[in-house]
């Protein structure tokens, strides 16, 4: 979420690498969402070892697989109007298209595509925006017309302190 907040290069290329024992996928979702919820008194649960950041919620990469695809573990569920707001984003994914990058969510349906990013190397681009999926629109009640701006995603390593299993809530 903040120019110092984008991933080193080094860490990229250590999830290239398949390194991924020591990565977070953090995803800020949407700065002006997160802030309407707490306006609203709602409340964000984090599980399955998913931690809190500045730049935004951190998911555990768990593997990187044979077309590139991250894959991560993890779950947060954002609830306010007593539940009738309840957005479940769970085990992220990041997987290379032709068209660009495609963040996705496990779903009850099977996975739906959250949104996309323009094609091009992460390591190299820093974080390009993403930009809201059609099939994702129900996701914030029609809220936001497809296309609109999400926050970037970012790779980081857990830092010296931060531990998963200090991560739920
Ligand atoms: C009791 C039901 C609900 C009420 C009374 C309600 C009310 C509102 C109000 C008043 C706003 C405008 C806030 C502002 O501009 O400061 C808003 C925005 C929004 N609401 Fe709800 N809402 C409800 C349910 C939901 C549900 C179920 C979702 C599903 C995710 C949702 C997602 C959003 C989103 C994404 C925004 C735009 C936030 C932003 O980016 O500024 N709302 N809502």
């Amino acid at each position: 979420m903040t120019e110092q907040g984008d991933p080193p290069r080094e860490d990229a290329l250590l999830v290239a690498a398949g390194r991924t024992e020591a990565a977070l996928l953090v995803w800020g979702v949407k700065a002006s969402f997160l802030r309407y919820v707490a306006g609203v008194g709602g409340e964000i649960s984090r599980s399955d070892g998913t931690i809190e950041l500045p730049e935004g919620f951190g998911f555990p990469v768990r593997a990187v697989e044979a077309d590139g695809t991250l894959v991560t573990a993890g779950s947060i569920v954002i609830r306010a109007h007593g539940g009738l707001l309840n957005v479940e984003l769970r085990d992220p994914r990041l997987a290379p298209t032709p068209s660009g990058d495609e963040l996705s969510i496990a779903g009850p349906a099977g996975r739906l595509v959250v949104a996309t990013a323009p094609a091009g190397d992460p390591a190299a681009t820093g974080t390009p925006p993403l930009a809201l999926h059609p099939d994702a629109v129900a996701l914030f009640d029609g809220t936001y017309p497809p296309g609109t701006e999400l926050d970037p995603v970012h790779f980081l390593r857990y830092r010296e302190g931060i531990s998963p299993a200090h991560g739920d809530s």
